[in-house]
């Protein structure tokens, strides 16, 4: 070991002695407020209402399991062999299927399978910023994106959002901004179905209003879509691509509709940019995983994947129903929220002077978990609120979940309205969680 990597007897190995060597870049590359929550989070006891993870277990794993040892048993050479660049042909025919449900028309050779569609956001920013350069996204947006942008040492500059999703005056006021103070913005990421934290859709006739914006700025338009085909009441909507061809990279995923476990994802992206996309995605993985690409184009063809999906939407209907059921029984007057169309998410608004990152121990405390605002801005604001996730829970543990969360909040209040404070020094007891079979 060289002599400068070895610790002193005595010296707490704690210490990061590498810390003058690392690039520029690693300052933002921080843990996201999801990730240090996660062990806590994760404890039995506690109801979380964090995590995003999909619900798979309505997955047949006798099928799959039965398709992995026929694909291992027929065509396993090929299947544990590095692949091309770009992704298994088969997969990417298979993936314009999937994405014409949509609306969308297109063609294999544009498309560029991925490590999940986290990777996909990560080669779109490599081949697109340099350090300094703009990013747009939603306020809030998605916190593995913004930590990608954090990492490429972009900007973010958020633009808002309401009911309806991204408000397009809103977008064009930051790029205008943007643009006078001489910044170039490279691309606007949206999410347009079910957003997450927000958990809203963006209305049919934003869509249009969104895309010529971009189209006259000329920004691209980044488009996230991993939570498209679990829309609760109706059919799915058609993507920003569907619309418009040329300004637009579009990320799909089968993480939600699938298993995110074989961290399949893809971009679909204009000719000239899905070159670039393959040139990076071979500096970044040589190839994306040829065991995992084959085994979900396995499930894709001999499986009814559709049928799949329609179990998953009722299940999550049903969760949400459990979790707005609870906000609309339990919640003090003044939290506000929204009712989601689909996906995982609920952004709650607590009332006036709540402080959601700061009530977060006490929350734990209780045995719940939830991501406070703060996580999905760039800029550290969204104090006031908090995501919601029921994707994962029973709707037994969701009721149990708001339940404590609302004990949370009136103690919360309570601290509020008798000291002008809630949580911090003067926080005295934590909330005791009444006895219930649920923990
Ligand atoms: C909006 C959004 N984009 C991208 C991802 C990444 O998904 P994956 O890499 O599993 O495809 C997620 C995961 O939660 C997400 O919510």
């Amino acid at each position: 070991m060289p002599e400068n990597r070895r610790h002193a007897p005595g010296v707490s190995t704690r210490l990061d002695t590498y810390v003058d060597r690392y690039a520029a870049r690693t300052k933002g590359m921080t843990a996201s407020e999801i990730r240090a929550l996660f062990a806590v989070a994760s404890r039995p006891e506690v109801v979380s209402l964090a995590g995003g993870m999909p619900n798979i277990s309505g997955l047949p794993l006798d099928v799959v399991g039965g398709a992995i040892h026929d694909l291992v048993d027929e065509r396993g050479a090929v299947a544990m062999q590095y692949g091309s660049g770009q992704g298994d042909p088969t997969l990417r025919e298979q993936i314009c299927e999937v994405m014409a449900l949509e609306g969308i028309d297109a063609h294999p050779d544009d498309v560029v399978v991925t490590v999940g569609s986290q990777q996909a956001v990560d080669l779109v920013t490599r081949i697109f910023c340099d350090p300094g350069d703009v990013v747009i996204c939603e306020a809030p947006s998605y916190v593995g994106a913004l930590g990608v942008f954090r990492a490429y040492e972009c900007e973010v500059v958020h633009a808002a959002m309401d009911a309806e999703g991204l408000v397009p005056e809103a977008l064009a006021e930051a790029i205008a901004a943007v643009q006078a103070a001489g910044k170039r913005v490279k691309f606007c990421y949206t999410i347009p179905n079910f957003h997450n934290p927000a958990g809203v859709t963006l209305s049919a006739s934003r869509r249009a209003e969104i895309l010529r914006v971009c189209r006259e700025a000329d920004v691209l338009v980044l488009e996230d879509n991993p939570y498209g085909l679990l829309g609760f009441d109706r059919d799915p909507h058609r993507a920003l691509r569907a619309e418009e061809a040329d300004g637009v990279v579009y990320l799909g995923s089968f993480s939600k509709t699938f298993a995110p476990g074989f961290r399949v994802g893809w971009a679909l992206a204009p000719h000239a940019v899905r070159e670039k996309l393959v040139l990076a995605q071979e500096s970044a993985t040589l190839c994306p995983p040829s065991f995992s690409q084959l085994a979900v184009s396995a499930y894709l063809s001999e499986h009814d994947w559709l049928g799949q999906i329609k179990q998953f939407r009722e299940m999550y209907r049903e969760r949400r129903d459990a979790m707005i059921g609870a906000l609309d029984d339990l919640m003090p007057a003044g939290a506000t929220w929204n009712v989601p169309e689909g996906g995982f998410y609920v952004w709650l608004t607590l009332p006036d002077g709540l402080d959601a990152k700061a009530m977060l121990p006490r929350a734990v405390t209780a045995r719940v978990a939830y991501v406070p605002g703060t996580a999905f801005f760039a800029d550290g604001s969204g104090a006031q609120s908090m995501r919601l996730s029921y994707c994962y829970p029973t709707p037994e543990r969701i009721r149990e979940g708001v339940r404590r969360l609302v004990g949370v909040i009136e103690q919360e209040t309570d601290l509020r309205s008798t000291f002008g404070t809630g949580s911090g020094p003067v926080a005295g007891r934590g909330y005791e969680a009444p006895n219930t079979d649920l923990s």
